[in-house]
């Protein structure tokens, strides 16, 4: 083999090599990239998800008022509902939110009215003695349907979609809009 020829084959052993080594750096730089990847993915869920979500979440399903048997033909019973509140980063117990009534009629049919004056939203109350219920805040009177009888209120008391399962009484609760003649969900 003359000098030349030796030369050459140097060269391209060289060539081989440091091509080795540089595919060998890519991939340990694409390795590592990946596994920074993985491991800033949880990280950074963990801190911008809940800021995503609602800031503070309230009901969303049915809440138990309690049993049926506990109701009385044509007496409003109040039931304060209490839920789980979720903000962006704790849960809380569970914390009263707001009441409704519950009226059970003479054919063991189940009405829920939100506690809630339509009018400004105040805390709406039964009155044995008139077999009303009254809004103390600027007199708004109502009969034992929900309808309003007399006061400023715009519209009836706000009915909500209820369930009766094994004896006992869900309500979906919600509050709605104040001030306007239609019933539309807050
Ligand atoms: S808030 Fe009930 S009558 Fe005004």
């Amino acid at each position: 083999m003359n000098m030349k020829k030796q030369i050459c084959i140097e060269e391209t052993e060289l060539h081989t090599s440091e091509g080795r080594r540089n595919f060998l750096k890519i991939c340990s730089v694409a390795l590592s990239a990946l596994m920074g990847i993985a491991f800033a993915i949880p990280l950074i869920r963990t801190f911008i998800s809940p800021a995503l979500q609602q800031t503070v979440s309230g009901s969303t399903g049915l809440l138990e008022l309690g049993s049926i048997s506990d109701c009385q033909v044509g007496i409003p019973r109040k039931i304060k509902i209490k839920d789980v509140k979720v903000d962006a980063w704790n849960k809380f117990p569970p914390t009263e939110i707001g009441a409704v009534w519950i009226i059970m009629d003479k054919d063991k049919a189940f009405t829920v009215f939100t506690s809630i004056c339509p009018h400004l939203g105040c805390g709406i109350n039964w009155d044995e003695n008139s077999g009303k219920f009254i809004c103390p805040c600027h007199d708004s009177f109502f009969d034992i349907e929900g309808r309003v009888l007399s006061g400023p209120s715009p519209r009836g008391m706000d009915t909500l979609e209820a369930e009766i399962k094994d004896g006992k009484i869900f309500v979906r609760y919600r509050k709605m809009r104040l001030g306007v003649s239609g019933k539309f969900p807050a």
